[in-house]
Formats: C-alpha cells, sequence, structure tokens
C-alpha cells in the first residue's frame, strides 16, 4: 500500500478540524435568549471564541491521544526515548498563533465594546436630578460642550449645570434616564423625568435606556444576561449603562459581584413593555405611589441591625422573616 503523504492528511485534518469548529460556533446553544440590540453583538464575539476554542480543544487533545498511542511503550522496548531538547521554528510558531489570535480577539472585543456603547461608560453624567431632567430635552443644548470631568456632584444639584455628555451618549431627548442606586442588598430605581421610584426597572421596547449607577456601600455589578449588558457600580464614581430592549417580557437583573453574605439573593428584575403599556405603567405607578408616600420613613441604614435593614427586602430576596432573626451581625 502506497504511503498517503504527511502535508495531504495535514490538509485533511485541517479542513476537518475547521469545519467541525464552525458547526460547534453555531449550533453550541450556551446563550440565553436574545432581548436587547446589543445581543448579537456580543453573541457572534462569543461564537468567534467558541470555535477557536473548539479548534485549539481538537488540535490539543487530538495531539496528545494521538501521541500517546503512535508512541506507547511496547512489550520488550527497553531503549530510551529520544532526547529532544527544544525546536526553534515550533516554538515561534506556538508562540505566534496564540498572539495573533489574542490581539483579534482584543481588537474585535473593542469594536463590540463600542458598539454597545461601552466606550461612553464612566461619563461623569452622574444620577440626574428631577430638576435637571428637563434640560436633558435640548438637543443643541451646550451639554454637548461641557467638560467631561465636571463633577458629577455638582451636575445633580445645580439646576443651572447642564448634563454632560460625550460619545456615543448621543442625547436626542428621547431616551429614558434611570437612576440606579445599588446597595447592600438591593437594586434602587429612580425616573428623574418621570418622578417615580418603583420597585422593579419598567422600560419601553425599542427605545434607549440609560441608566445612571451609583453604590451606597461597596462595589457590586449591574447584569442582564439576556441583554448581554454588564456594569460595575462603583460607590464614589458613576457608572453608565444603555441598552435597546427588543423582546418583551420580564428579565432578571443580578448582581455579578460579589458583594457581602446576601450578594446572592441580590435580585430584580426588568420588565419590558410595549410603549404604549409603559405610558400606562408609569401613570399607575404615579398614583400608586402617591398613596404610599406618606408611608415612607426615611431611616439611616448605619443605625440599623442587619435584620431590621433587610426585613423590608425579605419579601423580594425569597427568604423567610425567620431566617433574618437568625442572622449574626
Ligand atoms: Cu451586590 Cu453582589
Amino acid at each position: 500500500m502506497k504511503q498517503i503523504p504527511t502535508s495531504l492528511l495535514t490538509l485533511l485534518a485541517g479542513i476537518v478540524i475547521t469545519l467541525i469548529s464552525l458547526w460547534v460556533s453555531q449550533n453550541h446553544h450556551l446563550l440565553p435568549v436574545q432581548a436587547s440590540e446589543q445581543a448579537p453583538w456580543v453573541d457572534d464575539f462569543f461564537s468567534v471564541m467558541v470555535g477557536i476554542g473548539t479548534a485549539l480543544f481538537i488540535v490539543v487533545q487530538g495531539t496528545i491521544l494521538y501521541f500517546l498511542i503512535r508512541y506507547r511503550k511496547r512489550a520488550g522496548d527497553e531503549t530510551d526515548g529520544v532526547s529532544i531538547e527544544g525546536n526553534f521554528a515550533l516554538e515561534v510558531l506556538w508562540t505566534a498563533i496564540p498572539s495573533v489570535i489574542v490581539v483579534g480577539l482584543g481588537i474585535y472585543s473593542v469594536d463590540v465594546y463600542e458598539h454597545m456603547g461601552g466606550i461612553a461608560s464612566g461619563s461623569a453624567m452622574g444620577h440626574i436630578h428631577s430638576t435637571v431632567a428637563h434640560a436633558n430635552h435640548d438637543p443643541m443644548g451646550s451639554a454637548i460642550a461641557a467638560p467631561m470631568l465636571a463633577d458629577a456632584a455638582e451636575v445633580s444639584t445645580d439646576p443651572k449645570t447642564s448634563i454632560p455628555t460625550y460619545g456615543l451618549t448621543a442625547q436626542d431627548g428621547t431616551e429614558l434616564n434611570v437612576n440606579v442606586t445599588a446597595m447592600q442588598y438591593a437594586w434602587l430605581f429612580d425616573y428623574p423625568a418621570q418622578g417615580i421610584l418603583p420597585g422593579e426597572l419598567h422600560v419601553p421596547l425599542g427605545q434607549k435606556v440609560i441608566l445612571n449607577m451609583k453604590a451606597q456601600d461597596v462595589i457590586h455589578s449591574f447584569w442582564v444576561p439576556q441583554f448581554r449588558i454588564k456594569q460595575d457600580v462603583i460607590p464614589g464614581e458613576n457608572t453608565e449603562l444603555q441598552f435597546i430592549a427588543t423582546k418583551l417580557g420580564e428579565f432578571p437583573i443580578v448582581c455579578t459581584e460579589l458583594c457581602g453574605a446576601f450578594h446572592g439573593g441580590m435580585r430584580s428584575n426588568v420588565v419590558v413593555h410595549t410603549p404604549e403599556d409603559f405610558q400606562k405603567w408609569v401613570e399607575e405607578t404615579k398614583v400608586a405611589q402617591a398613596t404610599e408616600v406618606q408611608h415612607r420613613v426615611a431611616v439611616r441604614p448605619e443605625s440599623l441591625s442587619d435584620t431590621e435593614f433587610l426585613a423590608p427586602y425579605a419579601n423580594d430576596l425569597g427568604i423567610s422573616p425567620d431566617t433574618l432573626t437568625q442572622l449574626h451581625p
């Protein structure tokens, strides 16, 4: 039997591995439903990485298996193995290939991040005060020229100050601004323009939503897996997140930064409505909160025990009041 040339075998293996990797990258079904405009960007990137990972896995594991079998110790063979000390060409090759892959993925990821509006994150928008929010509706305002480093606190207290924006956070007055405050262990939402403080995040379908986020105590991280967006929420530093929801329904908001004993329970929901239903929800929430407001009591969280502090959230967190009373300080 005539020997098949190695180069031909290598080429064949390359083609087969490429086909398998391409198939796996398109059929891994590892990600949840896509519910935002950014989701396909992230998923395409993820699929490319899964494809590359699959190819590397097959090549590395395949080589190990092949060598295990092909060069195993045969019966009666008592000789030493061949002494091989390095192979310059091979070392250059296996350094160069991963370098090219990693640099390529790095550039690709920055591109995806930019498309998602991520480059605008960390702008000094800060929490928008209710009285300032209306300045937002002037698209030609001096906002665009305002310095990026304007103090966020100043922005939210001085009604004369325009809201500084830059980069991809183009303010055309149609986006929905929501102030998000993270604290151990809850998400608080404040709609400055609508004047409501709902327990969950509600957004209209197909409209740009900008979350202006701050943390009250420690670092938290705001994550909506179905939207493929995630951003750290940091004490003393406002961060920003933007998205356009493309699917009606309810999706989980998950804190994905270990922030204390009840980090695992720091969850909420984002509810996506049709624009009409969203307006209806805003009106209903306004009415509900007008009657509820006299029952609100301002408390300083520092002066409460863990049990007292968490009691109002027990229901949201899915833990029973009995569990709370067993807490140790
Ligand atoms: Cu907040 Cu984990």
